[in-house]
């Protein structure tokens, strides 16, 4: 498929195998550059990744690394769910928020890796079972593969969140569910 149409598959696989190569620019989903990914999750995965987590307007959705916040807005629109925005890119916040309008959707500044505190400060999303949180990530081998990340992963499961990974998922990790076609896995205690 070509990186230039945007009505191709759900699942717009290239150029994501080929993320670190000399093959930057931008895209109808985004821009790639060596260092990061700011590809966007089309709204066809994003409907798979929350039905797979099975989120419900009571669910408190957190996207780690949620880029302009495609996929926080289209839960929050889809489900009524609280929806939560987490990226270090001030520029892709600023759009998130932008585009997010009346949706209601939070968007804030910061590391994955404080997500936990992140999460907890937010009104609404620290309080009651942490169940009803699900994380999402779409985010590079490179941390979905490190031993950091998944031990903030595997920390936050222990509390009941549940994780769904689009695209690259945490190596190792046998998923609770999958969704082979839109490449969309499911983690769970
Ligand atoms: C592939 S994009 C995914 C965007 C969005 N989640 C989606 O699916 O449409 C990955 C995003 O993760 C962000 N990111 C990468 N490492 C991060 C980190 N350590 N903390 C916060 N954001 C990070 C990047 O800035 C980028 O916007």
């Amino acid at each position: 498929m070509s990186a230039s149409d945007p009505s191709g598959p759900a699942v717009w696989e290239a150029p994501f195998s080929d993320a670190f190569s000399d093959d930057t620019g931008t895209y109808p989903f985004g821009t790639l550059s060596k260092t990061a990914s700011h590809v966007t999750t089309l709204p066809s995965t994003a409907d798979a990744a929350l039905r797979l987590a099975r989120v419900t307007a009571g669910s408190r959705f957190v996207d780690l690394g949620c880029g302009v916040g495609r996929v926080c807005n289209r839960a929050r629109e889809t489900t009524g769910c609280e929806a939560l925005g987490i990226d270090m890119c001030e520029g892709e916040i600023a759009e998130a928020a932008a585009a997010a309008g009346g949706s209601g959707a939070e968007y804030v500044v910061g590391d994955v890796f404080d997500a936990e505190r992140l999460i907890a400060e937010r009104p609404g999303f620290g309080e009651g079972d942490w169940p009803s949180v699900v994380l999402f990530t779409f985010l590079i081998p490179t941390l979905m593969n490190s031993r950091k990340f998944q031990a903030l992963l595997g920390g936050l499961m222990d509390r009941g969140a549940v994780v769904v990974s689009y695209c690259y998922h945490p190596e190792g990790w046998e998923p609770t569910e999958r969704d082979e076609r839109m490449n969309v896995n499911l983690y769970k205690r």
